[in-house]
């Protein structure tokens, strides 16, 4: 049995204060969730205080992205070991947001995951196809495509049982239309056997998150599919009771 994690990604929110304030509710409501793992992903600016916050707490800290160097003339980027150096243990890469906005290709996708990997972090990768996809019938192709870029090379297939993978439908993204369980538990059980292609071992113990547009409401009807191991939040994880509602539907 996989153990579920929820992972909050704030993406570019709140500021210093209402971090604070967002990482001290969480803080008052985890006990109780003894099974689920749980990550905050805040931006890089705010890791040092919820990192000093999280001290002696079980919630783990991780970062919505990384640069694929792990040092050198890169303005403006943040290295592997730096995450580490905060107390990261996980790095978001992949999320469709930076392969939209920010030009990131499978290629750099892989590169960053590698690269989070070699520094000592648990790559969160995230895959996922956008609604014309999905509408012509290519979620199984578009999702298989930006897998092959892990798991075609040797190196990063090597790192990939120390890896988390997240599917993010992108039209799920932000718009409070979540895929149905049974849509995403569809793509999990594809890309799990994506990977046991490769080796069966990595697909039965690697966690597979779901993301897009996942709330308090429907979390538990979600995590209670088979191959759904757990979330990755946007929206519903700026908000402390809505956030500890889906971890403890992870339960
Ligand atoms: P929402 O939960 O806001 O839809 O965002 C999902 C997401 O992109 C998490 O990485």
């Amino acid at each position: 049995m996989r153990q579920p994690l929820v992972a909050g990604n704030w993406k570019m929110n709140g500021s210093r204060a209402s971090a604070k304030e967002l990482v001290e509710g969480i803080k008052a409501g985890v006990a109780s969730a003894v099974k689920t793992q749980i990550a905050l992903c805040p931006p890089h600016a705010y890791l040092a205080d919820v990192s000093a916050m999280l001290q002696g707490t079980p919630v783990m800290l991780g970062a919505q992205n990384l640069c694929y160097a792990s040092s050198g003339a890169y303005t403006g980027e943040i290295s592997a070991t730096m995450l580490l150096d905060f107390g990261c243990t996980y790095a978001i890469v992949g999320h469709s947001e930076r392969r939209a906005l920010f030009g990131e290709d499978n290629k750099i996708v892989a590169r960053k995951f590698l690269a989070a990997s070699k520094g000592g972090l648990t790559p969160i990768f995230c895959v996922g196809e956008m609604l014309e996809d999905r509408e012509n019938e290519l979620t199984e192709a578009v999702v298989a495509r930006q897998l092959d870029a892990v798991l075609e090379s040797p190196e990063c297939l090597a790192a990939l049982g120390g890896a988390v993978i997240a599917y993010e439908p992108v039209w799920a993204i932000g718009t409070g239309k979540t895929a149905s369980p049974d849509q995403a538990q569809e793509v999990h059980a594809f890309i799990r056997r994506q990977i046991a292609a490769h080796s069966a071992e990595i697909a039965g113990k690697i966690q597979i998150l779901y993301g897009g547009s996942v709330k308090g409401s429907n979390a538990a009807e979600l995590f209670a599919k088979p191959d759904i191991d757990g979330g990755l939040i946007g929206g519903a994880s700026l908000d402390a009771s809505e956030f500890l509602t889906i971890c403890h539907a992870a339960e």
